[in-house]
């Protein structure tokens, strides 16, 4: 519409007038996806957003998705100012490791290296020794338990347990998960792939150990997209958050993409697997932010260096 693309063509200006770069999560509306590769940000997956932020020489980075990324923009960056369309956008994951019960956790196991995954507040940051997101959770752990270590792992259980059993790492799990990805159904989906036997399946290891087995591909946002352009296939389906569907299409029209099953599964809604806090972004909030510098994201400066140490860590791992 003409107001859409009214409120773009501001954004697009004070990006400039402000030093301001757009990064955006796959999962957050489309517009904020195509303005922030327009513009010469980036739309990618937890760990890219982080690197993109970190190396970027814009003075402001414009988060779009949820208060982790947020934060982990500005641990990397304290002197860069770090803005977020809605800074009640959260995630159940960092709601569900508070953390004072984190430390409680950790004492009980002295003798365990601690991986923190990205979905976690600061505070619970500045206990890890190292941080992983999705995309090379995997990969840390397995050097890591090559290297003689026993794992404590927090907070997603589901991700956990996925890397327990492909690692046979020795790990204590934390009990939390994402309320989206949790709703996946396996009975649903083997449904589903009777009904498109030639599909492919992408699954996101935030997902049910009995859906991560229906899986061909495992893997982060970005690792799902490289998977429907690398695999010889022209039907996919997909558990994970269906913000991630606007991509998949847009890069391959020629392809199929369906929704994994959920719970809400329904004739009317198809699948319900929408993140409710990345919902909470939108040009609108982009916009204001921009004219008023309001919604910075703040991190205790206290907590910076200890936070940014299992985060660089990461980083380096991964380059
Ligand atoms: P990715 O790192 O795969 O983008 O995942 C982030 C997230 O919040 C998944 O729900
Ligand atoms: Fe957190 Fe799940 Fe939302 Fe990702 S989709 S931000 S893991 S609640």
């Amino acid at each position: 519409t003409a107001e859409r693309e009214a409120l773009k063509a501001r954004i697009r200006t004070l990006l400039r007038e402000r030093d301001a770069v757009m990064v955006s999560h796959y999962y957050v509306h489309p517009d904020l996806q195509d303005l922030a590769e327009e513009t010469g940000g980036i739309v990618s997956d937890s760990l890219e957003m982080a690197r993109f932020g970190r190396d970027h020489p814009a003075r402001t980075l414009v988060v779009s998705g949820v208060r982790f990324m947020g934060e982990t923009a500005k641990i990397l960056s304290p002197d860069k100012t770090v803005l977020m369309p809605d800074l009640d956008a959260t995630c159940s994951l960092d709601v569900g490791c508070p953390p004072d019960d984190f430390a409680a956790f950790r004492t009980q196991h002295p003798d365990r290296t601690v991986v923190v995954y990205a979905n976690t507040s600061a505070a619970v940051k500045a206990q890890a020794d190292w941080v992983v997101t999705s995309s090379c959770a995997l990969d840390i752990v397995r050097a890591l338990k090559d290297a003689g270590h026993k794992i404590l792992w927090a907070p997603d259980k589901h991700l956990g347990g996925y890397i327990q059993r492909e690692t046979g790492a020795d790990m204590v799990l934390w009990k939390g998960s994402c309320v989206v990805h949790d709703e996946f159904k396996a009975f649903e989906l083997e449904a589903l792939r009777r009904e498109y036997p030639e599909a492919k399946v992408l699954v996101h290891p935030e997902s049910p150990a009995a859906v991560v087995a229906q899986a061909d591909v495992v893997g982060s946002t970005s690792q799902i997209l490289q998977a429907a352009a690398t695999l010889d296939a022209k039907v996919f389906i997909v558990a994970t958050d269906n913000g991630m569907m606007h991509k998949l299409r847009q890069r391959h029209p020629d392809k199929l993409f369906l929704e994994a099953p959920t719970a809400g599964s329904s004739a009317t809604c198809k699948s319900c697997a929408h993140c409710p806090w990345m919902a909470m972004n939108g040009l609108r909030g982009v916009l204001q932010v921009l004219e008023t510098g309001l919604n910075e994201v703040h991190v205790d400066p206290a907590l910076i260096p200890r936070a940014r140490l299992p985060i660089e860590r990461m980083l380096a791992f991964t380059a």
